[in-house]
């Protein structure tokens, strides 16, 4: 499976997010998308509208940006992944580095929300990715690793078909500074190893997406490599031409 993810972030209106998913429902036919699945994630605030805009176009799924591991409780100001799947919402992104970076998230509460995630039965989209420092000091492909060593503990083999991997380097996110083919590549390969480890042969089926600075003039030769299964993509998604375009490289590649 190919995957094609927009993380719109904390951007757009109601309107906006209408506007957008008025021309992706146009545009992006099941012909046209062959066997690439289109996520979106508007914020939660607009997530049923989404669910809602989208309910005839199961080729377009919906994804919460993060959801927490309680089910319901004195939690204030949180959605919970129970209540993300009450609204209808089919994925939802874990992890991300700007939550573990601006809101503390460790690497023990995303595996708290994984396990939540599972259990509602919504796809979780996990998160990984180092920071420059780690990068440049040659430890990124044990770091990452060890990261989603963690994010996945007491994630049975049965659950695990329903996972996708999200490998976005720190330094790659919304700086215009992507990585490279190559470096995507020996990363998504060296997290392959990891899932086989735990899972055996399913590893080859579970997608493992780029995330960072991915849009239409570099991706064709990031979703060239073969273990790139597609992208989680930020400033790009919000471009309506620009997400059309990722679909059609994805779905050539
Ligand atoms: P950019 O595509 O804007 O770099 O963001 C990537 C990202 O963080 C997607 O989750």
């Amino acid at each position: 499976m190919k995957i094609l993810a927009g993380n719109w972030k904390m951007n757009t209106s109601f309107e906006e997010g209408y506007n957008l998913i008025e021309t992706l429902k146009a545009e992006l036919s099941p012909e046209r998308l062959g066997d690439v699945v289109v996520v979106i994630a508007p914020p939660s605030i607009q997530l049923t509208q989404a669910v809602d805009l989208l309910v005839d176009y199961p080729e377009l799924a919906v994804a919460a940006q993060n959801g927490h591991a309680g089910d319901y409780g004195a939690f204030t100001g949180e959605v919970s992944m129970a209540q993300l799947a009450d609204a209808g919402a089919d994925a939802v992104i874990i992890g991300h580095s700007e939550r573990r970076q601006f809101f503390g998230e460790s690497d023990s509460v995303v595996n708290k929300k994984v396990l939540s995630a599972l259990e509602q039965e919504l796809r979780p989209i996990v998160c990984v990715g180092e920071v420059l420092e780690v990068r440049k000091a040659g430890k990124h492909l044990s770091a990452v690793k060890e990261q989603l060593r963690l994010a996945l503990e007491g994630v049975s083999g049965d659950l695990a078909e329903n996972l996708v991997i999200a490998y976005e380097p720190v330094w790659a996110i919304g700086t215009g500074e992507t990585a490279t083919a190559a470096q995507a590549q020996e990363m998504h390969a060296h997290l392959r190893g990891l899932l086989r480890e735990l899972y055996g042969d399913l590893a080859d089926h579970l997608p493992i997406v780029y995330g960072g600075s991915c849009k239409p003039s570099n991706a064709a030769e990031l979703f060239a490599q073969a273990d790139v299964n597609g992208g989680l993509i930020g400033g790009a998604s919000l471009v309506a031409a620009d997400f059309i375009a990722l679909a059609d490289l994805l779905h050539k590649s």
